[in-house]
């Protein structure tokens, strides 16, 4: 197949138009034909590396959902392909383009690091491929850069950070540093951070950056107590995280550490006694009291043997979202304009509180602070409710 470009016929419109002629000589027709076909949904994870944990909770949610359905999403078979993605973002446009091309798939769900998000969405932008964002932040996708056939059902990265920058403001902290891996995810949390501390009359005075993945975090801890701050704020997760604090602790560094929630998500178990009292902002926490949290809780420890996180929700979420626009087509794909009309309207009762879609088809919901106290990220209160990120630039 030639190389798709923009303007040239999507994928999507040469099978419509295959489906067409089919109906038009033959009993049954095309599009019961698709019906029949179970839908090729492709899991672009990682599932190695320091967010290898973070691809496979995500993973058993989205499990789960199809199991709940019995395996059909709008009467079709679910069929899932996973492809470990290595949170590489050098390898992401290629395996974007081997999941859309070579495997078929019919959806697109991933994936974690927003630098291979930025590889996957141009592919799927290219080629019209439905595509739901499980957990990567990166800002562009749902701003300068968003396309309809692209929802995010986990965070922005200005999200997060926005709010616990918001908090910390309003408390009066007055000087803040920012710490954090250098990349597109780090940097647009520290944009965040710095925008809600300012908005509160607080400033982010030194931001201390090292390079995807890299863990040595010593040289830039032994700048903090010279930096006269209040509050350091930190963008770090997964296994770097799990390092970064246990350091952080035993530096005996007395400035506060807080951040955006992946700091502690899912990682309390080995940071141990060092996470104690380290504040974050998410949109999710322990304590969110709904029936359906308690129940997904349960469900995914009986799943996946752990505690449910951030990642789970993201990842059940996902699928929740292309349930909703299956039923809403009856499993037609090509109806796009139906399905994409439902995705948009969506009202999702998710674990973490109330969902909805912007206009640019990010997540709104609520930003929560939470405090590690004893193994589990306590909410305290909200951060920012029913936040949707700017989408500054987007016309879906
Ligand atoms: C990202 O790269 O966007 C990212 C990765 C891991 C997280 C959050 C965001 O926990």
């Amino acid at each position: 197949m030639t190389h798709m470009t923009k303007g040239t016929l999507s994928r999507r419109k040469l099978i419509k138009g295959a489906a067409a002629l089919t109906a038009a000589t033959a009993v049954p027709t095309g599009w019961a034909i698709a019906q029949a076909k179970p839908l090729k949904v492709g899991l672009m994870l990682p599932y190695s590396g320091t967010f290898a944990q973070l691809g496979e909770n995500i993973t058993h949610a989205i499990e789960m959902v199809i199991a709940e359905r019995n395996g059909k999403f709008g009467g079709r078979e679910i069929q899932i392909i996973k492809l470990d993605d290595e949170s590489k973002p050098e390898l992401g446009p290629q395996n974007a383009d081997r999941m859309v091309k070579r495997d078929n798939v019919d959806v697109l769900i991933g994936t974690v690091h927003s630098g291979v998000q930025l590889g996957i969405h141009k592919v799927v932008k290219e080629s019209g491929t439905l595509c739901i964002v499980p957990n990567a932040g990166a800002v562009g996708v749902t701003r300068e850069l968003c396309a309809k056939n692209v929802f995010r059902m986990s965070f922005s990265n200005w999200q997060p950070a926005y709010g616990m920058g918001l908090a910390l403001g309003k408390r009066g902290v007055k000087k803040a540093a920012w710490i954090t891996w250098d990349y597109a995810a780090g940097a647009e949390s520290g944009a965040g951070f710095k925008e809600g501390l300012e908005k509160a009359g607080g400033q982010v005075v030194a931001t201390l950056t090292l390079k995807f993945p890299e863990t040595n975090f010593q040289p830039l801890l032994a700048q903090i107590p010279g930096l006269g701050v209040e509050a350091v704020g930190a963008f770090f997760a997964g296994g770097g995280a799990v390092q970064f604090v246990k350091e952080y602790a035993a530096a005996g560094i007395k400035v506060p550490l807080c951040g955006s929630g992946f700091l502690t998500e899912g990682v309390l178990g080995p940071q141990g006694a060092a996470a104690e009292g380290v504040e974050t902002a998410l949109h999710y926490g322990d304590g969110i009291d709904n029936l359906k949290n308690t129940a997904f809780r349960a469900a995914f420890k009986a799943k996946a043997g752990r505690e449910a996180d951030v990642y789970a929700v993201q990842g059940y979420d996902s699928a929740q979202l292309l349930v909703i626009g299956l039923e809403a087509v009856k499993g037609n794909m090509e109806d796009e304009a139906g399905l994409y009309k439902a995705m948009r309207a969506a009202k999702i009762d998710s674990p973490r509180g109330p969902v909805s879609l912007s206009p640019s088809q990010d997540v709104v919901h609520n930003i929560y602070l939470r405090k590690a106290t004893g193994g589990l990220n306590k909410v305290t209160g909200i951060a920012a409710e029913a936040l949707a990120d700017p989408g500054t630039g987007c016309k879906v």
